[in-house]
């Protein structure tokens, strides 16, 4: 690896993917190029049905695709828990298992074959998300945030690379998803991972995002751009408007075309 890329952990390159069960042949992500570095926590906006869920679940080795996507310079090909997804659906979790079970469960796949030790990393990313005393708890006698915020222990329990975000505060009140917003900034850097965050709320994307990419109906991304404003960024931050102005009108433009 040369010193240029050091510091790259995913990188995709001429991606394309087509799905063989639908009556289409048009690509759903056409020669989508993406180089991520370590720590980037990469936002991506783009009009309904672009393909964004398609490329983390690509990424994810969910999905069979023409092209190449390394992480840590090894090849995709399939799951692994280098790569983690959490989802908008607040029922990712067990129903029939505790929070603590449901933390526990990828520590096996992770390879951590003594049950105590998995519970004391259990407890551990519990504590990081403030959920130790509902580790007893089923998913159903917790909020949505709640949920979520266990949904996010799992993932970084396993210590994962990346985490592959798809969308997922869109179904939390406002107030909720502010909070989860800036916990999620705090443990993605002591947690030093790397996270590409799907979001459609242009606000969402600005806040936590140090690099904010846009992609367009025809499958690839059409904006990329390194998020500098002065942390923490607020809606009167200097240079917010700007950018939101950006955004906006590129995904109106989007939605014209
Ligand atoms: N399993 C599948 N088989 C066939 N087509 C699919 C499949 N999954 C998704 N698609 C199609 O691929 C396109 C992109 O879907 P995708 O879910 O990636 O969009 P998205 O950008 O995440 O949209 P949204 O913002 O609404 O979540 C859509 O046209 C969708 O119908
Ligand atoms: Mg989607």
């Amino acid at each position: 690896m040369s010193a240029e890329n050091k510091n790259v952990i995913l990188q995709v390159t001429n991606l394309r993917k087509i799905y063989e069960d639908s009556d289409s042949t048009k690509a759903i992500l056409d020669d989508v190029n993406l180089s991520l570095n370590e720590n980037d926590f990469l936002c991506i906006l783009g009009p309904s049905g672009c393909g964004k869920t398609t490329l983390l679940r690509c990424i994810a080795g969910f999905e069979k695709f023409e092209g190449t996507i390394e992480v840590n310079g090894v090849e995709v090909r399939k799951p692994n828990t280098d790569r983690i997804l959490v989802f908008q659906d607040f029922n990712q979790l067990f129903p029939w298992k505790t929070v603590m079970q449901n933390v526990c469960y990828p520590l096996i796949k992770f390879g951590i074959k003594d049950k105590k030790e998995r519970e004391e990393i259990a407890l551990k990313y519990l504590g990081k998300v403030g959920l130790e005393q509902y580790k007893d708890f089923y998913p159903h006698q917790l909020s949505g945030g709640m949920k979520q915020r266990v949904a996010i222990a799992k993932a970084l329990a396993v210590k994962p690379k990346l985490i592959l975000m798809d969308e997922p505060f869109a179904s939390l009140d406002a107030m909720t998803r502010r909070k989860l917003q800036k916990e999620l900034l705090k443990l993605s850097k002591s947690e030093n991972v790397t996270v590409i965050f799907i979001t459609h709320n242009i606000q969402e994307a600005i806040v936590l995002g140090t690099r904010i990419m846009l992609m367009s109906r025809s499958g690839n991304f059409k904006l990329d751009m390194e998020n500098t404003l002065p942390r923490p960024i607020t809606p009167s931050s200097e240079g917010y408007a700007e950018m939101w102005d950006i955004f906006n009108n590129a995904l109106n433009e989007e939605s014209l075309s």
